[in-house]
């Protein structure tokens, strides 16, 4: 099985990438910020929690998400492979993650990381929160909180990873089909490994 993660900072593109990827591979998505989104939207109280931390720009507890990320898996069945997007958030998540892989004796394959400078995502976020209804997209605290926050508790996923010689980083700013054509390249290689 193949397993991705798509890195990065809020408005780095993950999602727009992860989507078209998942489409060309026949892959799995997982956006855990889709699925907190979808359980606000629902009301539940999964939802009533996740928007506390959310408007502040805060990370939800790592057991939350943690927990909503295996029942969706599990909703889901086998799968030819899955791409994470929004996760591992946190080197306990990502912890988290290789020891349920662990289970199954699979593993990620690598982490993506796409690269984009501050004010780039400040503005794409912006732009993003004008159609999108996010209103973690319309406030510029509540934006910079986020990437405060990915600097501090995010980021050392990256070096996680990178420790077993696993993440390796790409330009995301620039052309989205550029993007994904070098995000490509690197897939097709893991894949021919597999
Ligand atoms: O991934 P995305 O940017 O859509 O996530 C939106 C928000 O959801 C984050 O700013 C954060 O508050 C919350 N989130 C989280 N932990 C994750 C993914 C998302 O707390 N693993
Ligand atoms: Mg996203």
């Amino acid at each position: 099985m193949i397993n991705l993660v798509l890195f990065g900072p809020p408005g780095s593109g993950k999602g727009t990438q992860a989507k078209k990827l998942a489409e060309k591979y026949g892959l799995l998505h997982i956006s855990t910020g889709d699925l907190f989104r979808k359980e606000i939207g629902d009301k539940s109280e999964l939802g009533l929690l996740a928007t506390s931390y959310i408007q502040k720009g805060e990370l939800v507890p790592d057991e939350v998400t943690i927990g909503m990320l295996k029942a969706a898996l599990a909703r889901h069945g086998s799968t030819f492979g899955v791409i994470y997007d929004g996760f591992p958030r946190t080197v306990d998540q990502a912890k988290a993650l290789d020891e349920m892989l662990e289970e199954s004796e699979d593993e990620i394959d690598v982490l993506i990381s796409l690269k984009v400078e501050d004010k780039e995502i400040i503005e794409r976020i912006i732009k993003r929160g004008e159609s999108s209804g996010r209103a973690d997209d319309k406030d510029e605290a509540i934006i910079q909180s986020r990437i405060e926050v990915y600097k501090k508790e995010t980021q050392p996923v990256y070096a996680y990873y990178d420790a077993h010689d696993k993440a390796l980083t790409i330009k995301g700013s620039g052309d989205i089909d550029e993007i994904f054509e070098s995000l490509c390249a690197v897939i097709d290689q893991v894949t021919v490994e597999e």
